[in-house]
């Protein structure tokens, strides 16, 4: 079996027999609802909301990507993170960080709102904040790192030690770091996320999530059924997408790291820039955790906040010629964008994101450097 995350994606999904065209070196796409039962059949799949071929083929190899026991693919990043909210019991109590990805932490205080969860958000540059934020009730406590659009780092390890000394079952959205650079099970988390709209699929042409567990346990099963039966799951063609995307993920995720250092590293001394956030700096707040947890580079994601404010911001957006101002990230192509402009978590005025694809670095940094001027 092979172990190198390059290996493993490159010929993801090339050995599943169930396609029953097996001898294809691509999976075909099998768009069946439905499937034959009865002696001599195989009772892999019965009807697709619970599984399909397409789906364990993605399953299979973000498994092994992970280093866990199995995987789920969801519809999107949010089917994913709201499948494992309704794991967690009438009132149950979930701990999360302040600073995360703002879609999901909007549907957790939507949750609280309605008294479905108690909700705790816990300042994660605070090193108490956390061990406050928890107590013996904790049901589930969701990290996420880099965190988003901040890029700080958690220290996954640590975090998970205290989540489980009060009982927690510890769930690490590792979208910006995947499995080529973090692999969370390993250092003791329970389950891994990620958006693979990002750099899973990295066209941006799919949405999809995956859950990986570190073991088959009864919430792992519930967050089955709850997949099975909200109808959640992705569907065919997406998964054979996703499948083809994910076999170039190590290559295109390697080549954005590389373009972001050197992004980060010509812009931190810039006339027009204030700071540039990107857990590679030495200057970064969460460098020395990211040196011990991104063993395979710092993630093509980084934040340049400029000088003139929210309004300077505005203008580089929409000045630039090769980075397009459009949310999202992890595709081929690079991206900017003003998030203050429509974040509803607190971020600086003057900030701007950026997801570095796999263009050519000197394009880019030129593109960059003529925007902030200009
Ligand atoms: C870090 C992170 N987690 C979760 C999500 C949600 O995933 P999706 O958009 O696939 O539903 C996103 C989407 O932007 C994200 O960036």
């Amino acid at each position: 079996m092979p172990v190198d995350p390059f290996t493993i994606a490159a010929q993801a999904g090339g050995t599943h027999e169930s396609s029953g065209l097996d001898s294809g070196i691509v999976p075909a796409m099998q768009p069946s609802t439905t499937f034959r039962r009865g002696p001599g059949l195989t009772d892999e799949f019965i009807y697709r909301r619970y599984g399909h071929p397409g789906a364990v083929a993605v399953e299979e190899t973000a498994t092994q990507l992970d280093g866990g026991a199995a995987a789920l693919v969801f519809s999107s990043g949010m089917a994913a993170l709201s499948a494992v909210l309704d794991s967690v019991p009438m009132g149950g109590h979930v701990v999360a960080p302040m600073v995360m990805y703002h879609g999901g932490q909007d549907w957790m205080r939507a949750q609280a709102d309605i008294g479905r969860i108690a909700l705790t958000l816990f300042d994660s540059d605070d090193p108490e904040a956390l061990e406050k934020a928890l107590t013996s009730a904790t049901d589930l406590l969701w990290l996420e790192t880099p965190t988003n659009p901040l890029w700080g780092l958690i220290d996954i390890a640590a975090a998970t030690k205290l989540g489980h000394a009060a009982g927690a079952t510890v769930v690490v959205d590792s979208t910006v770091a995947p499995p080529v650079t973090t692999r969370p099970l390993d250092l003791g988390a329970d389950l891994v996320f990620h958006s693979a709209t990002k750099y899973y699929n990295g066209h941006s042409d799919v949405l999809a999530g995956i859950l990986i567990t570190k073991v088959f346990d009864d919430r792992w099963k519930r967050i089955e059924t709850i997949r099975g039966s909200h109808g959640s799951i992705l569907g065919a063609f997406d998964a054979w997408l996703l499948l083809r995307g994910l076999r170039t993920m190590p290559l295109r995720y390697r080549r954005s790291c590389e373009t972001a250092a050197a992004i980060a590293a010509v812009f931190e001394g810039h006339p027009q820039v204030e700071r540039v956030l990107y857990p590679g700096l030495a200057s970064h707040p969460g460098h020395d955790i990211a040196v011990r947890q991104m063993t395979d580079g710092f993630g093509g994601m980084l934040s340049v906040l400029v000088k003139g404010g929210s309004s300077h911001a505005l203008q580089v957006a929409e000045s630039t010629r090769l980075f397009a101002n459009a949310t999202s990230l992890g595709g081929v192509e690079s991206l900017i964008e003003h998030r203050a402009s429509y974040q509803s978590t607190p971020v600086p005025e003057n900030l701007l994101r950026i997801s570095v694809g796999i263009e050519d670095p000197d394009e880019l940094i030129a593109d960059l450097g003529q925007a902030l001027s200009g």
